[in-house]
């Protein structure tokens, strides 16, 4: 009875969540499989940040259950963590009556605890336990996620902070994940030293507000904010070869971040910078606090101290009151930026967000369409700069075997652009210079540059 499985749904977040839970299982002599088929334990590591996201997870609940009844096999135990557990707790018993566990997102790292407690009541062979709930908030929980695995990880998530203090208007997380809070820089260090003493040389650094990182906790020194003290702590540590972090928020963002980028060579060229909208009149009923003209700035300092950057974006379409002319800005602003990789989403209606009472009023098609229009940019802009690596060589730090082609490697640019080439598999962790041969919308492939 020690198999578990965990799914993950959502953000970068909630797999470096899962990632810490499984450490923490292990360590307590649980083995964590890869197929749920194979696990006594399944936990579903859920997000609510739209409908869609929530719905995917209870139809999994819901198709594992009666898998269960229809094999008559001994029910697996089902637990459901993260951000939904947080925004719904007891109500999931309407639709899931059968779940074990439901621990949201500040009780995450108690998981072990509870499997145990509830395994402990199944072997006392009394009635089938009652669904164990913790949705409570814990004082200090941002510092609880910190462990990995035993397995190298070439690149590595290592999670800073820990909620969001803002109000945008159209946002669950501030409700799901609580209130913002840092992790002291000095247990951050160790982490990626330890890390890296086991052979990871890339850690991508994770908040929801990645740039505000430690803003009310520790002091600006030098003129330097505490994220930007932090990446130059991160910078010395030998081993480390690349530093990527997201996501900034533009209304955080300063110059000393900008001269980050100038000054830190391990910081790699790449940004996830969202702009949820191209409309000063939609950024201000999202509540987001900064202008499209301040957005252009920051990406002119950007590129000022990284000519070779890369900048990808977070967009909302059909926001309530978003007219033709609003997305008619968004898009203009989509090809001024020339973003080389954007995640577009469809609004969806949160319950208890600012934005609720507004309800959804344009209509599904509408929002179908300017999806279709950003989507169809992107596939351009990608391409078009995906083509001008053709014929140059690139520093590409390998992550692993390909998943497809024999004796493929698979890595990725400073620009984090996935490319494949052929090579050994003892160049996995190495930076080697690949030649750029071929490009798609969405990777590269090349070929490794021998040395003369
Ligand atoms: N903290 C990050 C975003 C976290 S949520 C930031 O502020 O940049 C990830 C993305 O999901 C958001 O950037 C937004 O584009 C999208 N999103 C959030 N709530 C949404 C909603 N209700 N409907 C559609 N997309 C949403
Ligand atoms: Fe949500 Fe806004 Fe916080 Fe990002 S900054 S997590 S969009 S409330
Ligand atoms: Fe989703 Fe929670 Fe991340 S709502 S986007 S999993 S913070």
């Amino acid at each position: 009875m020690n198999r578990v499985h965990i799914k993950t749904y959502g953000c970068q977040m909630n797999e470096r969540d899962s990632e810490s839970v499984a450490a923490g299982l292990r360590a307590r002599g649980y083995a964590v499989v890869d197929s749920e088929a194979d696990a006594d334990i399944v936990l579903l590591n859920t997000c609510s940040v739209r409908d869609q996201a929530e719905q995917k997870a209870i139809g999994k609940a819901w198709e594992l259950g009666r898998e269960d009844a229809r094999r008559a096999k001994p029910r697996r135990m089902l637990g459901i963590l993260g951000c939904m557990a947080q925004n719904r707790g007891a109500d999931l018993l309407d639709r899931l009556p059968d779940l074990d566990l439901i621990v949201g997102t500040q009780k995450i790292h108690r998981v072990p605890d509870f499997l145990d407690a509830l395994i402990a009541q199944n072997r006392a062979l009394g009635p089938k336990p009652a669904t164990l709930i913790d949705l409570d908030a814990e004082a200090g929980s941002q510092n609880a996620i910190r462990d990995h695995g035993p397995d190298r990880k070439i690149s590595a998530f290592v999670s800073v902070m820990q909620g969001c203090d803002m109000k945008c208007a159209y946002c669950i997380v501030p409700k799901t994940r609580g209130a913002e809070r840092a992790r002291p820089m000095g247990d951050i260090v160790r982490e990626v030293e330890s890390l890296a003493a086991s052979g990871t040389r890339e850690v991508t650094l994770l908040g929801q507000i990645v740039n505000r990182y430690g803003a009310r906790e520790f002091p600006v020194v030098d003129g330097k904010s505490p994220f930007v003290q932090l990446l130059e702590r991160i910078h010395a540590i030998p081993g480390i070869a690349r530093i990527r972090y997201t996501s900034p928020h533009p209304v955080a963002f300063r110059d000393d971040l900008a001269a980050a980028h100038r000054d830190l060579e391990k910081l790699c060229p790449q940004i996830n910078l969202p702009l949820q909208a191209g409309s000063d009149r939609v950024l201000r009923a999202m509540n987001r606090a900064y202008t499209v003209d301040g957005y252009r700035r920051i990406v002119r300092k950007l590129r000022e101290a990284r000519p070779d950057l890369w900048i990808s974006s977070d967009i909302i379409v059909g926001f309530p009151g978003e007219t033709d002319e609003d997305f008619g800005q968004t898009r203009a602003m989509f090809e001024e930026v020339g973003f080389d990789m954007a995640y577009v989403f469809k609004y969806s209606v949160r319950s208890g967000t600012p934005a609720e009472p507004e309800g959804d009023p344009v209509p599904e098609s509408v929002k179908e369409e300017r999806n279709r229009v950003l989507l169809e940019l992107l596939e351009k802009q990608s391409l078009r700069r995906h083509r001008e690596l053709v014929g140059t060589d690139q520093e590409i730090l390998v992550e692993g075997r390909a998943r497809k082609g024999e004796g493929m490697l698979e890595g990725r640019t400073p620009g984090g652009r996935k490319t494949h080439f052929a090579g050994p598999e003892r160049l996995v962790g190495e930076l080697v210079r690949v030649r750029i041969t071929g490009a798609t919308v969405t990777a590269l492939s090349g070929e490794v540059v021998v040395a003369e």
